[in-house]
């Protein structure tokens, strides 16, 4: 008998990858009764579901805080409405995000890379998460978004509030909501302090202003709250996390490492890799719209799936040796940006930045330590990875 619950200790805390097997290999669809919805393992099952945007709806929510035990709201941004409504709302930021565009911004991104590593080069040591990762991701997506330098300082605080869990539960602190609130609410005021301004900066303030201009109304100031926001969360901290996650693992597996520090082109693959070896956003979610019958099981209209990413970024039908962290694996579907219309909107701009951050760290410091004793998950039921991860470069290093 398969006891998955994904709220479990065991499953957050733990390593989720032998029952996740198991439930491949003998219950691909697997019911979860307490919640009323479906755990689906399977590569394959994953990449379709999140292709069929009629049979699978995104407008109940995609986090299982919305699907699973319905505690939070569903707002209108992009992740949680389907097409056609999604198709339109999609051309807000893509402007942007597409990769022409953001192959302009390599260079700004190349002197705030700089700028970390020259401070932190000065120190004994400093931790990969809260020192470069998460600080650097903060400051690209603000200046990205038209966060003023002097407003940055306190949205970084709200960032790291909001992301820093209750360590007892992983659940996201009351203080934590509250810091939410602000950053949205700062994002609405933002928008409205740049109304009427006659040269507008290249970002995603103007972004909006352009849309607004395309569906040819003023949107609100909770609108602009609300999908500003949007980019703030997600654009800060999974990325943090995969950048650390990079570093950890070829810091473990040092032949893998010299094969990135000898050829740099491979750093894309290695951190495509990284991602689908230790996937940080473990699931999301979506809600069944039709009637759909998968391994001999009907999932009902109305019921919630949630879609393992981490476990089908590890099955055996679509990789070989999928328990191996190989950078040579080369370009492959992974499921760790998702699929189909809600592919994430920032994967060029995720891939710029680790990608420049890795080649000037891994180009002064090849031989950085890390101290694999002392670091720190964080234990959260969504997403995976390092809260803490000191590091030391090797002395005498630029
Ligand atoms: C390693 C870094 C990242 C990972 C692993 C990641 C992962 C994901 C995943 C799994 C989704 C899909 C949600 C779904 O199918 O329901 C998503 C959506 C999204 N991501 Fe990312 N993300 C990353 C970085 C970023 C960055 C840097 C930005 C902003 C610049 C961003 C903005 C978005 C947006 C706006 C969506 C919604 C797309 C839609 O629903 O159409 N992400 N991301």
């Amino acid at each position: 008998m398969i006891d998955y619950d994904p709220f479990a200790d065991a499953i957050i805390g733990g390593d989720p990858h032998p029952i996740y097997k198991r439930m491949r290999d003998d219950a691909p669809a697997f019911y979860l009764e307490k919640y009323d919805a479906w755990a689906l393992s399977r590569f394959e099952d994953i990449w379709n579901t999140s292709l069929d945007t009629v049979r699978f709806t995104s407008s109940k929510g995609t986090l299982p805080s919305q699907v699973l035990t319905k505690e939070q709201p569903v707002i209108p941004i992009l992740n949680w409405v389907d097409p056609p409504d999604h198709t339109m709302l999609q051309k807000m930021f893509l402007p942007l995000l597409n990769a022409a565009a953001v192959k302009k911004q390599a260079e700004m991104m190349r002197m705030a890379v700089t700028e970390f590593l020259d401070d932190l080069s000065g120190r004994d040591e400093f931790d990969v998460m809260d020192d470069l990762a998460m600080p650097l991701a903060s400051r690209l997506i603000f200046d990205f978004v038209g966060v003023p330098p002097s407003d940055q300082p306190r949205m970084r605080e709200c960032v790291s509030l909001l992301f820093g869990h209750d360590p007892s539960d992983g659940a996201v602190t009351e203080e934590g909501l509250r810091a939410y609130e602000e950053m949205n609410a700062y994002c609405g005021e933002l928008a409205e302090s740049r109304r009427g301004w006659i040269e507008q900066p290249n970002d995603a303030v103007s972004a909006f202003f352009q849309y607004e201009q395309r569906i040819g109304r003023r949107m609100s100031k909770e609108e602009a709250s609300i999908h500003l926001g949007m980019l703030v969360s997600g654009g800060s901290e999974t990325i943090a996390k995969g950048v650390t996650l990079l570093i950890y693992l070829l810091h473990q597996f040092p032949e893998q490492k010299k094969q990135v520090v000898a050829d740099p082109s491979l750093l894309l693959d290695a951190f495509q890799e990284a991602l689908r070896y230790d996937n940080p956003t473990q699931f999301l979610c979506r809600t069944v719209a039709q009637d759909v019958t998968l391994h001999g099981q009907t999932l009902k209209q109305g019921q919630g799936v949630l879609l393992l990413y981490a476990s089908g970024n590890r099955d055996e039908r679509e990789f070989d040796r999928p328990d191996e962290f190989d950078v040579r694996r080369g370009k492959r579907r992974i499921l760790s940006f998702s699929g189909g219309p809600h592919l994430c909107l920032g994967i060029h701009f995720a891939r710029l930045e680790v990608r420049v951050l890795m080649e000037e760290l891994l180009a002064r410091f090849p031989d950085y330590e890390l101290d694999v004793g002392r670091a720190r998950k964080i234990k959260t039921e969504l997403t995976k990875g390092f809260a803490e991860l000191p590091m030391r470069l090797a002395r005498g290093a630029a």
